[in-house]
């Protein structure tokens, strides 16, 4: 039998869900649960899948297996909770919550119900990050130095209109930090390490009716000493790939979008060449840099097929509910700093009280 997917919320990142299931062999996409019964009907109507409007009668629905959380950001938890008490694997959307107890109640309902949980980052799974990845276990960076993540990214007015929830604290939960950036913040603290200090400034400088920054700049002390920038922004027109730039003692590393662009270290291996003639034949499109759809699938593709792998083994999968949360928690850590102008200290003890959040008003 088939594994079943099913998925709460069926917009634009559903689509997504909907080709990566496809591609996994011994997967299906048994159903498609939205509030608005158009939105359901259109995804059955391009996949096959059965069609909800009511998240119960899914959850009821026995050929569901693995539930997909696709809702805005800040409606992730109600049918997250819910599909792990109907005994269903959960796998959310990014962000996790867009608060911490939000996301600790999905951590602890799915650790109740003993279903597996995951995050999805799907950049972590691209092979140049994990190339990285080895790099920095393998110690060839030398002493980790500096470690940057910059977003300089663009997105009309009109993408803001698209959805009454974008650009909102309640359910966007911050603006080119917690929707966009967020894969650049995970995969920062995926690769370098926990951080322990941020000093930021947040502004809403190009858009309307938005109540989230459009720019953010930090900076960041991480646990291992080495010091760092995060700069998301979604006014730079018309928008930039994505880098990371990792740097060390011994080596450095950058990153643009899917593709390493610069591999140099002390020390040369055999397999720098198989990373220098793939530098060669840059493969990126543009990314999410100016276009929210532009975005590939194969990252959600395999991250599925590590949830599942998690599920026949009984493991956890490789981004479960606490590695999802490491990037909120530095994000809302961001906010706090930009909001008070002090440098906050991580792990934060509890969610902090942004008076932007409450009013509604950024960089406040
Ligand atoms: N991984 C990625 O690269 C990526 C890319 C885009 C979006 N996302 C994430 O996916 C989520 C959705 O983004 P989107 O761009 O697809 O938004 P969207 O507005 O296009 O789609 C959201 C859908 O959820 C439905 N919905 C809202 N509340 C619901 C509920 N309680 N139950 C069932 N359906 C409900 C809406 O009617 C809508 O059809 C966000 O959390 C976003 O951050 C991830």
């Amino acid at each position: 039998m088939p594994i079943g997917f099913g998925v709460v919320g069926c917009g634009m990142i559903a689509g997504f869900h909907a080709k990566a299931i496809a591609d996994i062999r011994g997967a299906r996409l048994v159903a498609g649960v939205d509030t608005v019964p158009a939105a359901a009907d259109r995804l059955a109507k391009q996949t096959g899948c059965r069609p909800y409007y009511d998240l119960k009668k899914m959850l009821a629905d026995e050929d569901v297996d693995v539930v997909v959380i696709g809702t805005p950001s800040g409606a992730h938890m109600e049918p997250a909770v819910a599909a792990a008490r109907a005994g269903k694997h959960v796998i959310v959307e990014k962000p996790l919550e867009i608060t911490l107890r939000r996301c600790d109640r999905i951590i602890d309902e799915c650790d109740k119900a003993g279903v597996t949980l995951s995050a999805v980052f799907p950049s972590r799974f691209h092979g140049p990050s994990i190339e990285i990845k080895r790099a920095i276990d393998g110690g060839r960076f030398g002493r980790l130095t500096v470690g940057d993540a910059i977003v300089k990214w663009y997105r009309t007015q009109e993408y803001y209109d698209s959805g009454a929830w974008r650009g909102t604290w309640k359910l966007d939960g911050g603006g080119a930090l917690m929707n966009q950036a967020i894969h650049s913040v995970d995969l920062l603290t995926w690769l370098m390490g926990p951080v322990a200090e941020i000093r930021a400034q947040t502004a809403m400088l190009a858009h309307k009716r938005i109540e989230v920054e459009d720019v953010a700049i930090a900076t960041l002390q991480f646990e291992n000493g080495a010091l760092g920038i995060i700069e998301a922004s979604t006014a730079v027109y018309p928008g930039y790939l994505k880098r990371i730039e990792i740097h060390g003692t011994a080596g450095s590393a950058i990153m643009e979008e899917e593709d390493i662009i610069k591999w140099d270290f002390a020390k040369r291996r055999k397999r720098d060449a198989a990373i220098h003639a793939q530098m060669a034949r840059q493969v990126s499109g543009g990314g999410g840099a100016a276009d929210p759809a532009a975005i590939g699938h194969h990252g959600h593709t395999r991250q599925f097929k590590d949830v599942l792998a998690a599920i026949r083994k009984g493991t956890r999968a490789m981004i479960d509910g606490p590695e999802g949360r490491r990037s909120v928690e530095i994000i809302l850590g961001i906010y706090k700093a930009a909001e008070t102008g002090r440098t906050v200290k991580l792990p934060l003890a509890s969610d902090p009280v942004l008076k932007a959040r409450k009013t509604g008003v950024a960089g406040l």
